[in-house]
């Protein structure tokens, strides 16, 4: 916490100096705004309601498929993944090149935003 608030300070002498606006928002809210973005249509974390895609409240280090409350691909629950940020960063970057059969098609292509998600998906 303490370590927070000084980086929201330290941003914020930044942002009021030189930066730009958007220097301001902190690395965990604009994990939070990402996840929002790219993943929300699909995909629950304040909740564990299931959407077009499986919530994903606690999904770093849980087994692949392995939540009962959503219907998966055979292809993701027979993967034998675990999720951890390793394995995040390969499955966003192109999911069916690593799980052929999953139904979760679309490709996340920038690496700073992969990283930014995956940082706040470990955070819930
Ligand atoms: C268009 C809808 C859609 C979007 C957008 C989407 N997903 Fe998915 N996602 C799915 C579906 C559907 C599945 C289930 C795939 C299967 O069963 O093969 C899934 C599965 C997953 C899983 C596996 C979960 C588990 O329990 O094993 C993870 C992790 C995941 N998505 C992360 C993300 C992240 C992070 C984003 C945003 C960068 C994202 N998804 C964007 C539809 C989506």
């Amino acid at each position: 916490m303490k370590t927070f608030v000084l980086a929201s300070l330290a941003s914020l002498i930044v942002a009021g100096g030189v930066g730009p606006t958007y220097s301001q928002e902190t690395d965990s809210a604009r994990g939070e705004r990402l996840f929002q973005q790219r993943c929300g249509a699909c995909h629950q974390l304040a909740t564990t309601r299931n959407g077009v895609g499986p919530h994903l409240q606690g999904v770093v280090g849980r087994t692949a498929g392995s939540d009962e409350s959503f219907k998966y691909s055979p292809a993701l629950k027979a993967s034998g993944v675990t999720w951890t940020a390793e394995t995040l960063e390969t499955f966003l970057a192109n999911p069916a090149a690593m799980v052929r059969g999953t139904r979760m098609t679309q490709r996340f292509n920038n690496v700073e935003e992969r990283r930014a998600i995956i940082e706040f998906l470990g955070s819930r």
